[in-house]
């Protein structure tokens, strides 16, 4: 059986959008397959977030993780959006951390959603877990489709078994969800991100002692990405790294690791 998902964002306009089939973004095949969703109710938009998590078992916090001024990521709009769950639920709901967002998330989302619960005198159970995204803007369905790999932080079986249920058909192609604890999976997005942009860096580098020398930074990336420690992806130099999420995510691990004391 399918999963049937609401969409809840802040945003009206964007959302009536939706409702009309205008995606707000570049991402090829994803106009077809909300339409189709849509009309066979198995896909929901709303402003409301009550209806958004009324009966739901699994709720995705999906928001912005915009640098703030010293690098670290602002975590506003994920606390707000958690803040929401807390007033709002009225059952049992693993709130799953989807965003970018450094160590120590989850756990602030958790008191967020107590100390709202707590408001309301409400004992209602829920759990936190991690899952970062790894998809590449313009791929974005066949990464989300065909995952390398589904990496969950959870410290809960219920929440463990939910998740599970969710990404099975994800994992058809023999791909692994990885599960680990909380925080190892919030390091892990950032891990990836300046591994990557660390790979881009280091052959610009290369690219620009080649030109001194004399030597071709294609031959050079061809002569490394054959060793299979290696091996022959993100090697290409260019201008350097930019997008939306390298940049900040950069940033981010830096800041947080400045704020451990390393
Ligand atoms: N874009 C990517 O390729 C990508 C890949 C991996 C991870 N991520 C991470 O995913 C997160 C979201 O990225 P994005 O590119 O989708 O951001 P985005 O800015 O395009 O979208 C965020 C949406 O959240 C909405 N929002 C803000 N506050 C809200 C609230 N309280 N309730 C409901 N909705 C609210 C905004 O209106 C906006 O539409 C970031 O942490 C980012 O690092 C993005």
């Amino acid at each position: 059986m399918g999963v049937v998902t609401s969409c809840l964002d802040i945003d009206e306009n964007k959302i009536n959008n939706l409702k009309k089939g205008i995606i707000p973004i570049w991402e090829p095949g994803l106009e077809n397959m909300v339409k189709r969703n849509y009309e066979k109710n198995r896909l929901s938009f709303t402003t409301d977030i009550a209806e958004s998590i009324e009966n739901a078992s699994a709720c995705f916090i999906a928001v912005g993780t915009p640098p703030d001024e010293d690098g670290s990521a602002d975590l506003q709009y994920v606390l707000s959006v958690a803040r929401e769950i807390g007033r709002n639920m009225q059952n049992y709901l693993v709130i799953i951390t989807k965003s970018t967002v450094p160590i120590g998330t989850a756990e602030k989302v958790r008191a967020v959603v107590q100390e709202e619960l707590s408001k309301r005198n409400s004992d209602l159970d829920f759990d936190v877990a991690s899952n970062p995204e790894f998809l590449k803007e313009g791929d974005a369905i066949e990464d989300c489709l065909h995952p390398d790999r589904i990496v969950v932080g959870t410290d809960s079986d219920k929440a463990k078994e939910i998740i599970d249920r969710l990404y099975k058909p994800f994992v058809l192609n023999g791909h692994p969800i990885i599960y680990m604890d909380i925080p190892s999976a919030e390091i892990t997005k950032y891990t990836a991100n300046a591994m990557l942009a660390t790979k881009i860096s280091f052959m610009n580098d290369i690219a620009n002692f080649c030109e001194i020398v004399g030597a071709d930074i294609n031959s050079v990336r061809k002569g490394i990405g054959t060793d299979k420690r290696i091996g022959p992806y993100f090697i290409y130099a260019g201008t350097g790294y930019g997008g939306s999420c390298f940049p900040k995510d950069v940033k981010a691990i830096i800041k947080t690791a400045d704020e451990n004391g390393y």
